[in-house]
């Protein structure tokens, strides 16, 4: 394999592509750029700040004065925001469902999509996110596309939220995740889609362990 290959992954929600990067990168040892994170953290500071939401300047203003950390550590990644460990608190569903006002400006996405290419400049990364293979690193060595039904989706994050001590409803989420899919795939700056390159794999079905064998495979065969 290539010493320094970028491996590029996009997908929905819950399509599993957060863990199974992880463990792509530590089985490879690349590092993990978690692309979602950074739009997560950007949101994160909007909202402790009290930026309005529809004003894209004021919003790309935020972005442009702040720095982000993405650091790995055992218990997954530990992301900063201007030093502050903010791990915990990008994860939760009122921050979740506002991250989609920041990701919908493209002044936005310039300014969070700088802070991706420079983690990559140097590669030896799998980058995860909507627009990692059809944006970002459209000249990744390898590139995926990973899918699942709702169903599976919405199962997958009730199962991972409980496990956080999280009180969620598995309905509540669905519609949450069926949403989340509307507004990433009808965007018109960036919108989800799959790149016409990129490997199609349905993880419907299939145990981590599956899908990351199935991606190691394929990332030997296309860098030797
Ligand atoms: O992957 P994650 O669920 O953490 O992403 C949170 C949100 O950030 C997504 O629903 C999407 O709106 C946005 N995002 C994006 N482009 C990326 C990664 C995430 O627009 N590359």
């Amino acid at each position: 394999m290539k010493s320094a290959p970028v491996i590029a992954i996009d997908g929905p929600a819950g399509s599993g592509k957060s863990t199974v990067a992880r463990k792509l990168a530590q089985r490879l040892s690349l590092r993990y750029l978690d692309s979602g994170a950074m739009y997560r953290a950007a949101t994160w500071k909007v909202l402790r700040d009290g930026v309005d939401l529809n004003d894209e300047a004021a919003l790309a203003a935020v972005v442009e004065n702040m720095r982000v950390e993405l650091l790995e550590s055992a218990a997954g990644v530990v992301v900063l925001a201007d030093g502050i460990d903010i791990s915990k608190a990008i994860r939760e569903p009122e921050l979740t469902a506002r991250v989609k006002y920041l990701a919908r400006m493209p002044a936005v996405r310039k300014g969070v999509g700088a802070w991706q290419r420079k983690f990559g400049e140097n590669g030896g990364i799998v980058a995860e996110g909507r627009d990692m293979t059809t944006v970002i690193f459209q000249d990744a060595d390898v590139k995926f596309y990973l899918d699942a039904s709702v169903e599976t989706r919405a199962r997958r994050r009730f199962d991972e939220l409980q496990g956080c001590g999280q009180d969620v409803d598995l309905d509540e989420l669905q519609r949450e995740i069926s949403e989340r899919d509307r507004s990433d795939c009808e965007r018109e700056t960036a919108p989800l889609r799959r790149a016409h390159d990129a490997v199609y794999v349905d993880t419907t079905g299939l145990t981590i362990e599956d899908v990351v064998n199935i991606l190691i495979a394929a990332v030997e065969a296309r860098t030797g």
